[in-house]
């Protein structure tokens, strides 16, 4: 049987290597606070969650529903989706859908920085009624953010131009289900997953990937699979 060593001096450095990541990501995103919209929805999003953070949030609904891995959510830095909107060309006005969208940051930031018509999608209710709130205390009734309680296999995608999925924990069944569902898409729509191409799956046949782009994710290396709907 093999042994696994404990090297306490490795996992140190490791932690303190992901904590320095974090605060790059971190300080390189006050560059978004020139939009003092977003500045306040981000710094009022942060306190709504300073009682539970929202890996704790996530945490909590999975295990009431009695899943295994728990341990599932995480954020895309937004220098990510900076790459996303600049390479895909999304001009505002976009209909952009995250698909799980966790407690909405990204979204605020799709919607006030880059222009993009947002739509935040998440079956986790306190992400939802906690970034619908926020958004409709700052923006008002603005149809160009909205948040949806939703499971993803049920969004209507036929008006969609960009779809964005960070499926960590997406289990494979679900994504197939997914995939069947996102045949609505309209032709070149894009569909942009981190970690996996969906033209893995044998229900893809109506996207074609075009591109492939190495990033940095807080807590590693990974690829953007960027697809567009034929
Ligand atoms: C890894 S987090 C990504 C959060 C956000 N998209 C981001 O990139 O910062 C994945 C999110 O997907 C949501 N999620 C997982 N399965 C889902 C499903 N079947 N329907 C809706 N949301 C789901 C989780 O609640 C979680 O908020």
């Amino acid at each position: 049987m093999n042994k696994v060593s404990f090297n306490p001096f490795h996992s140190a450095a490791t932690a303190l290597h992901a904590w320095l990541r974090e605060w790059r990501d971190y300080l390189g995103e006050l560059r978004y606070y020139t939009r003092p919209r977003f500045a306040l929805a981000d710094l009022l999003l942060a306190w709504l969650y300073l009682p539970h953070n929202a890996y704790r949030v996530s945490r909590t609904f999975l295990e009431q529903r009695g899943e295994a891995d728990v341990f599932r959510y995480g954020e895309t830095p937004l220098r990510i989706l900076a790459h996303i909107v600049k390479r895909c060309d999304l001009q505002p006005g976009h209909r952009f859908f995250e698909l799980g969208c966790g407690r909405g940051r990204t979204c605020f930031w799709l919607h006030l920085v880059a222009g993009l018509t947002t739509f935040g999608i998440d079956y986790v209710p306190t992400f939802v009624h906690k970034a619908e709130w926020l958004k409709t205390r700052l923006l008002g009734d603005r149809q160009g953010l909205r948040f949806v309680l939703a499971d993803v296999r049920d969004v209507d995608f036929t008006t969609a131009d960009a779809v964005y999925l960070y499926g960590t924990g997406f289990d494979e069944g679900l994504i197939g289900d997914l995939i069947t569902a996102m045949a609505d898409l309209h032709r070149d729509a894009w569909v942009i997953t981190a970690s996996y191409p969906l033209t893995d799956w044998p229900e893809c046949t109506f996207l074609q990937l075009v591109d492939q782009i190495e990033v940095d994710y807080t807590w590693g290396r990974t690829h953007l699979y960027l697809h567009r709907r034929t």
